[in-house]
């Protein structure tokens, strides 16, 4: 089968499309036919090498992130699915593997795609829509009439992340630039701040909970604008112990090493009395079935920037690393 194959972490040269033998299930897995697969950051993050601390996979290793297709076959545990039916998946962290023609993905971790969509715009909505959830209903347990905020609105995550802070009830404020306005404010943002012209500073009132997508002097600059007693979440920030114990399966060496590198940050959040959390995003098949019921309520709509063929994963890799994506950017294996 055909897949994008990462051989040495660095610059795009180290990867390539290749063939290779189709996985064999675990008895946990389902084995879907890839009809699309979603680009993330964390696909040239990882292909950078940025995430060797955590996550050392044997290479060569298939890349990819989330998929949607239909299962073809099933691991000998597997009770739940069926052969032929339509799914969409974020893998697990460790296992990659959806830049391909065939994927194998543990059972917990698949839903039913929502019926309303086809594959391309499903494979769009697994690892960006979750992170939203997560972050804004777990993480900040944002409430109906809270005023959230949320840095770099217009992105993957970001036109989740609007999406369902207005459905849990906030008023909600981003940055985005002249660029994505326009589709942020179609999504049902409240407040728009031009990331280019303007300081956050210039964000009307005080904010009730904080989701930053953009880290550096964004994120710095979020704590001035948020009340006492508030919470940051981050996913693109610094770590700090927290994402070791809660999303890294109880790192202590780990949580050490991500105190260390947050102290400064985390200084800062105590001077204004605001917590800080840094995500790391899990899969979760109930949690993303809960994104395909709110989907075919139309209450999430899923913005697509790009669609390429698979053979064109590298320009569609490019493009997402180039950091102006509008919503999400998808490769079609059929
Ligand atoms: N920790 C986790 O579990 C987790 C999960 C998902 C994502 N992430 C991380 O979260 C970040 C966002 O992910 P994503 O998928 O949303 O990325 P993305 O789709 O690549 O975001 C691109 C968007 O960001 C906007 N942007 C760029 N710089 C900005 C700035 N300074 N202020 C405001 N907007 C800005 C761009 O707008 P313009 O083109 O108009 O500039 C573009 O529309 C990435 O760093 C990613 O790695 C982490």
């Amino acid at each position: 089968m055909r897949a994008y194959v990462l051989k040495h972490y660095g610059g795009p040269e180290g990867s390539q499309l290749m063939d290779v033998p189709a996985p064999t299930p675990r008895p946990r897995d389902i084995l879907v036919e890839v009809h699309a697969a979603g680009l993330n950051p964390v696909d040239y993050k990882f292909r950078q090498g940025k995430l060797r601390a955590i996550l050392r996979p044997k290479l060569p290793f298939v890349l990819g992130n989330e998929l949607a297709g239909e299962v073809i076959a099933l691991g000998s545990d597997v009770k739940r699915w069926r052969v032929g039916d339509r799914v969409f998946a974020r893998v697990a962290k460790d296992r990659g593997g959806a830049f391909a023609d065939q994927a194998c993905v543990d059972e917990d971790h698949a839903a039913l795609m929502p019926r309303n969509l086809d594959f391309t715009t499903a494979a769009a909505v697994p690892l960006a829509g979750l992170t939203a959830l997560q972050a804004l209903r777990d993480e900040l347990g944002v409430k109906p009439g809270q005023k959230v905020f949320i840095s770099g609105g217009a992105g993957g995550v970001g036109t989740f992340a609007i999406q369902i802070a207005k459905w849990l009830g906030a008023h909600v404020t981003t940055t985005a630039s002249k660029r994505g306005e326009a589709l942020v404010r179609s999504l049902g943002c409240d407040g728009v701040i031009d990331y280019a012209t303007q300081d956050i500073s210039k964000a009307e009132g005080r904010f009730d909970a904080g989701f930053d997508l953009i880290g550096g002097k964004t994120l710095e600059q979020m704590f001035e604008i948020m009340k006492p007693g508030t919470k940051i979440v981050s996913i693109a920030g610094v770590p700090e112990p927290q994402t070791a114990i809660k999303d890294l399966g109880g790192r202590r060496a780990l949580a050490v090493v991500f105190w260390i590198i947050s102290y400064g940050i985390r200084s800062r959040a105590r001077r204004v009395g605001v917590s800080y959390r840094y995500l790391f995003m899990h899969a979760s098949g109930t949690e993303l079935a809960g994104l395909a019921e709110l989907i075919e309520q139309g209450q999430l709509k899923v913005i697509i920037d790009k669609t390429c063929p698979f053979t064109k994963i590298p320009e569609a890799l490019a493009y997402v690393e180039s950091g102006h994506a509008k919503g999400k950017v998808v490769v079609t294996m059929r």
